[in-house]
């Protein structure tokens, strides 16, 4: 959240483009989809494509756009997520209920915004053009919640219907899994330079880690599928405590998605609608605990979130501009066939074995940017890597995600480390 690397102009093409791709990402949906609410964790779409909006009107041309008219002033309080310093709010769980504002009305104020914020952004005025990139990146955010969201509310009717449809990818078979070792020593950790970051990733600080070594590739279906016929969710022995009541109370027996049928398992997939459980693609829609007790089955433990970090910038320090992001549509992580191929940035997010805490010096925010990562800092678990539904100029390797450990709708999965 420093300078921008956008010039005057170039913001002015990547707000048009992130804008549109909310939009796009859309398309496929029907009237009814956009509606529903069918988790209080899941937003119902048409809400996602009016927040977003709202976070321009309300931080940017409410503050910087002379004479700027609101496109309704109701809206301020329907499409505040839970920023308690801009006053009150639709309750979370509460917003599938809200037929209205109707689709229709929705996407015109995100014109009557859009309109406001190409024209503000003609003034090149540097705090704008700060402001407008945080603006997208929460907006690439909410691309991604968009997209689980929608895989919720479609992988749980029993149609099971096809999101955007894609070729089915000839089988492949997954390169073995090796231990690629990271030696001891002083490590720094966060970000640096001139270019945008989330508050969570600052201060950049010095870590001291042992020598351990890290997964080559993500644990595969066919691994996991072990782990359960295994007894896995029944062996109290590999779970923490919290995560074998949560198992059991939720008579949670596999990853989310995932339905028996007489041919065996079968997944939900956004590209292809039910299909059989491939044995070599990445496991994903699993919560933290269940990513811990496979670890520990497994013989081995997760990567805190500097081990991944450091990891990173050794074996994959560039962002794949062809990775599996969202831009590439396959809306599923793919098998890694090429030992060298280890899958560390897209796909899914990681779960790391850290819990999500202010780095040393972190520097929280005033107003309602404090609230914006500052306020989560307790009990949730950190997850690197960015996923196959991250937007690909949203994505660092310092990048912090972070959820409660059983929350699986996002595309998550597992990497294993050990002590070397
Ligand atoms: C970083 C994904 C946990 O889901 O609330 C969206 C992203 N922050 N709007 C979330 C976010 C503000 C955030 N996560
Ligand atoms: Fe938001």
């Amino acid at each position: 959240m420093t300078q921008s690397i956008y010039s005057p102009t170039g913001i002015s093409r990547q707000f048009d483009r992130v804008r549109e791709q909310s939009v796009y990402l859309c398309a496929p949906l029907e009237a009814e989809d956009y509606a529903v609410q069918p988790h209080p964790d899941v937003s119902p779409p048409k809400w996602h494509l009016g927040h977003s909006t709202w976070f321009f009107e309300n931080f940017i041309l409410a503050d910087y756009a002379t004479n700027y008219l609101r496109f309704d002033e109701r809206l301020n309080w329907f499409f505040n997520s839970y920023y308690e310093s801009q006053g009150p709010r639709v309750l979370r769980s509460h917003r599938g209920n809200m037929t209205r504002p109707g689709l229709s009305t929705i996407l015109d104020y995100r014109a009557h915004v859009d309109h406001a914020m190409r024209e503000l952004l003609e003034q090149e005025d540097p705090e704008v053009v700060r402001l407008t990139e945080l603006g997208l990146h929460h907006e690439q955010q909410h691309q991604e919640l968009l997209l689980t969201d929608i895989k919720y509310i479609l992988g749980t009717n029993p149609l099971y219907p096809v999101y955007r449809r894609r070729t089915t990818p000839s089988p492949a078979v997954a390169a073995e899994l090796t231990f690629l070792p990271v030696p001891a020593g002083r490590y720094a950790i966060g970000h640096t330079g001139q270019s945008f970051c989330w508050d969570n990733e600052l201060s950049h600080h010095d870590v001291l880690l042992l020598d351990f070594a890290i997964g080559s590739r993500l644990i595969t279906n066919g691994e996991y599928l072990r782990f359960m016929e295994d007894g896995g969710y029944e062996r109290f022995e590999f779970w923490q405590m919290e995560g074998i009541a949560w198992a059991r109370e939720l008579e949670v027996k596999a990853p989310q998605y995932w339905y028996p049928s007489e041919d065996g398992w079968q997944q939900y997939t956004l590209d292809r609608g039910l299909v059989a459980v491939d044995p070599h693609l990445p496991v994903t829609h699993i919560g933290w605990y269940e990513a811990d007790a496979y670890a520990r089955w497994a013989g081995a433990r997760l990567a805190t979130e500097f081990e991944w970090e450091v990891a990173c910038k050794i074996f994959s320090p560039d962002i794949p501009q062809r990775g599996n992001w969202v831009e590439r549509e396959s809306y599923h992580p793919t098998v890694a066939t090429d030992p060298s191929d280890h899958q560390l940035l897209g796909h899914v997010w990681e779960w790391t074995n850290s819990a999500y805490l202010p780095y040393p010096r972190y520097p929280r925010p005033d107003g309602a940017l404090g609230e914006y990562n500052g306020k989560f800092m307790i009990n949730q678990m950190v997850l690197r890597g960015g996923s196959c539904a991250t937007p690909l100029r949203h994505i660092r390797p310092t990048y912090r995600n972070f959820f409660q450990p059983d929350k699986r709708w996002q595309f998550t999965g597992i990497r294993l480390a050990k002590d070397v």
